[in-house]
């Protein structure tokens, strides 16, 4: 394991990265108003004071302002990877040279090395621990068991990470309370929806450079993300088709003016296909089997398990890299297929993720989630728990008034009125 020169233990591509990444973080930085606010709430308070946090999420310049804001609390922050593809490695450079945080994550790492970092965060011994995917609570679950006691609490970022951690509570296995942010108003309404719908567009034009209007779009799952990537890319002028299995998800596309139909019949027609649905193998054999030639098949769900890349690998007869991030797929009647970002969520792999603006929400309901957790938690089941209802709103009014937007308050007239049930007759 490599050491800086200050002695902050780290895994990173190279320090000497630093300085752009610190112009990366300022960058982000500008746009994250409300997580501004908190960081300057926590430098004043110290709530997080001597809080020792293992963070693993995707490790980008939003991400980095966290981590800075949790360490100005107070707390003692350790940072590994939520994707090998993820990491922006002159963040991770400046967070070690600069902020003294440790970072274990490098773009591009294999699944062992991925694994080794989510250990070596581990060996932080956390008492709060920060997930996007849930692979750190898995891993103290599995393999390092030896850390559970210590820990007070973990919060959990997205919408696989939740479903996961709900799956533990309900079979009892989950060893301390979560804090789902996803399910905040403030984030899944915000980021899974406008975040993803940019940033998936984004990373598929940046490494294809693929001509979006006019084209055949599929979106696989209408969800928070595939509501707002469909939408995203009937704004690029595509001609966008939604596949779903929830008959009320469908008919809602329908009525947003989508077309809507099984896979196997999209798949005839599609250009380009995303798949954004944390289910696995949605585009597979049958779908390549009749894909058209020059098809491009991206993933922007949280693992690379949607497309069936092996049953890929099998039916076709050579590989190339056409260009970063794409991978050019020659099936045994000619046709080519095109992979992007190894299956992997295509706007971290081949993009920078959502827009700082966006994510200053999900990371505001982070941080007061992880205050709250420190004075809240021994008081909670070994439960998956919704963030606040006070902190979501808060988070939600902070944003509006960084955007110079004022709302209306209820009268109390109105506050009567509507609290009562014998009123409107
Ligand atoms: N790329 C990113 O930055 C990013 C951001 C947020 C969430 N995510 C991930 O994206 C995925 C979706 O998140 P969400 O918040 O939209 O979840 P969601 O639960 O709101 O939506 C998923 C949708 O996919 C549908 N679905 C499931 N299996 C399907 C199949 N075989 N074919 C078609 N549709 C299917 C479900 O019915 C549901 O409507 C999750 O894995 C989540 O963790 C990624």
């Amino acid at each position: 394991m490599a050491t800086t020169p200050a002695q902050i233990p780290c895994d990173i591509k190279s320090i000497e990265l630093a300085d752009m990444g610190k112009r990366r973080i300022d960058w982000a930085n500008q746009s994250m108003k409300v997580l501004q606010i908190i960081r300057k709430e926590f430098i004043k308070n110290s709530p997080l004071k001597g809080v020792r946090i293992s963070a693993c999420l995707h490790v980008t310049a939003e991400t980095a302002n966290l981590a800075i804001a949790l360490r100005d609390g107070g707390a003692d922050v350790a940072l590994c990877a939520s994707n090998p593809l993820s990491t922006q490695d002159d963040v991770s450079a400046c967070l070690v040279r600069d902020y003294g945080i440790p970072v274990f994550a490098i773009k591009g790492e294999d699944n062992e090395t991925y694994y080794q970092h989510i250990m070596a965060a581990l060996d932080h011994k956390p008492q709060i621990t920060m997930d996007d995917g849930a692979d750190l609570v898995t891993t103290i679950l599995t393999k390092r068991k030896d850390v559970a006691d210590g820990v007070i609490g973990g919060t959990e970022e997205t919408t696989t990470g939740v479903i996961r951690l709900r799956a533990m509570a309900k079979e009892g296995v989950l060893r301390y309370p979560i804090i789902a942010v996803n399910d905040a108003m403030t984030k899944h309404l915000f980021d899974n929806r406008y975040g993803t719908g940019q940033s998936t567009i984004d990373g598929v034009v940046r490494c294809t450079n693929v001509l979006l209007a006019g084209s055949k779009f599929v979106v696989a799952g209408y969800g928070w993300c595939g509501r707002g990537l469909a939408s995203r890319a009937r704004g690029m002028g595509a001609d966008v088709i939604v596949t779903e299995v929830d008959p009320t998800r469908a008919l809602e596309a329908v009525m947003d003016g989508f077309r809507v139909m099984a896979m196997a019949d999209a798949a005839r027609l599609g250009d380009v296909f995303v798949t954004v649905t944390g289910d696995k193998n949605v585009l597979r054999g049958e779908h390549f089997d009749v894909m058209k030639d020059g098809a491009i098949v991206a993933n922007s769900g949280h693992f690379n398990v949607e497309i069936d890349i092996p049953a890929l690998e099998k039916m076709s007869s050579s590989k190339r890299t056409t260009r970063q991030f794409v991978e050019e797929y020659s099936m045994k009647d000619g046709r080519k297929i095109n992979l992007l970002g190894e299956g992997r969520l295509i706007n971290l792999a081949a993009a920078e993720g959502h827009p700082a603006s966006v994510m200053d929400m999900s990371f505001a309901d982070q941080a007061l989630s992880v205050e709250y957790l420190v004075k809240n938690a021994k008081n909670l089941e070994k439960k998956v728990f919704a963030v606040p209802e006070d902190l979501d709103k808060r988070v939600a009014r902070l944003k509006l008034e960084s955007m110079g937007i004022k709302i209306d308050r209820l009268t109390p007239e109105q506050e009567e009125y509507l609290a009562s049930w014998s009123e409107g007759t």
